[in-house]
């Protein structure tokens, strides 16, 4: 996806200078050498230039328009907060650069589609940061899958569960900056992983329940504190996801939820043949009547978020990769949505 006009190393704008832009995206760039960030822009001036200062980045913008046409980079990390990802994105492509941008894609899968299109228009890559798929384990289960390991998948729960686990810090308990609650943000990423596996198969129907129950009345957890009388989000949302190939996916999300576990972030695949859980990958099933495990990795691999920012970048440069793309990415929102309205009207969401 490299022309050949662009030039190493690869320029990068920074979106948003929060904990995510901190700790994945200026990190991972720090570490190459054909790579340079040249610019940083937050809604808030002194959050960028502390920003710029950690990370020896040469200037600060409050102002994202200003700064592409000032800086003209040639890739822009969209990290801003989910609301304003549509602008960001949108306004990046049209000055014509490659965006990696933060999950969720958008708002409303209108939004994702419009921002597909631009990219295809533009000729440029536009990544989403799905980063649950780059582990060696996700990997691991989808070759499985495609050398018919499982034979047909017909059932699989998709888990993103914390015990208190409200986020503390930044707009996620704000729906009309977040868009929802922990769909929208945790929930999101083991429903790509799973699509990821599944191999993003037809979607007939869906259905969803979901709730605020602990999220209005409590106010701090494992991640901070947080104010419940503005706490407009759910705090759990339970769906069911019915494939055109006659298979099902759970989906289990809460940022607040009375389990055992503090956290569960997981999926599981049950096949005719086989059965798998994904994180770390364990792959079994039975032979005369024997339990067996046919595959194991011993832990999960915690690279997955520096490989997802890999493959963006090797993208870029041209290499055929995989990433979750802009089509890809609109499924996803389309799904997210379709869990929303199921669960607000309280019917199920045909979707073909
Ligand atoms: N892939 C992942 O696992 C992962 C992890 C964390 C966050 N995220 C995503 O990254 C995004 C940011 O999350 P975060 O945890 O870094 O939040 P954060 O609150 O730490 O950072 C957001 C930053 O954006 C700035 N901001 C607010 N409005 C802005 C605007 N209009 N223009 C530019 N900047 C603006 C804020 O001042 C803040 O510095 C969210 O979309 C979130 O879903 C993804």
């Amino acid at each position: 996806m490299m022309s050949a006009s662009t030039l190493l190393p690869l320029r990068v704008a920074i979106i948003g200078a929060g904990q995510v832009a901190d700790k994945v995206h200026a990190s991972y760039y720090a570490t190459r050498s054909d790579v340079r960030m040249v610019a940083v822009m937050d809604s808030r001036l002194e959050q960028a230039q502390a920003f710029a200062e950690r990370h020896a980045i040469p200037s600060a913008w409050q102002d994202a328009h200003e700064m592409l046409q000032a800086v003209k980079p040639d890739v822009v990390s969209v990290c801003s907060p989910n609301r304003f990802h549509f602008e960001h994105v949108m306004a990046a492509l049209e000055s014509g650069c490659h965006v990696m941008c933060e999950k969720p894609p958008a708002m409303t899968p209108q939004q994702a589609d419009e921002m597909r299109v631009a990219a295809r228009r533009a000729g440029k890559v536009l990544a989403y940061d799905f980063h649950h798929r780059f582990a060696l384990d996700t990997q691991l289960l989808r070759e499985a899958v495609l050398n018919g390991t499982f034979g047909e998948i017909y059932f699989t729960t998709a888990q993103a569960l914390r015990r208190c686990g409200v986020p503390g810090w930044g707009v996620f308990t704000n729906k009309s900056l977040q868009g929802g609650g922990p769909l929208i943000d945790i929930g999101i990423h083991m429903l790509d992983a799973a699509m990821y596996v599944l191999g993003f198969p037809a979607v007939k129907r869906v259905t969803a329940h979901s709730f605020q129950k602990l999220g209005n009345r409590k106010n701090s957890g494992q991640f901070g504190e947080w104010d419940p009388a503005q706490f407009t989000v759910e705090d759990a949302l339970f769906g069911t996801i019915e494939f055109c190939n006659g298979g099902v996916l759970r989906l289990d999300t809460s940022f607040a939820l009375n389990i055992r576990e503090q956290s569960i972030m997981n999926v599981a695949f049950c096949g005719e043949k086989a059965g798998a859980t994904l994180f770390p990958a364990h792959i079994y099933n039975d032979e005369g009547g024997i339990l067996q495990t046919l595959s194991q990795r011993e832990e999960a691999d915690d690279q997955r978020h520096l490989r997802s920012m890999e493959a963006f970048v090797r993208h870029v440069m041209g290499e055929p990769v995989m990433i979750a793309d802009a089509e890809q990415g609109l499924v996803i929102q389309q799904l997210v949505a379709a869990l929303y309205e199921a669960a607000e009207k309280g019917e199920s969401v045909t979707l073909c």
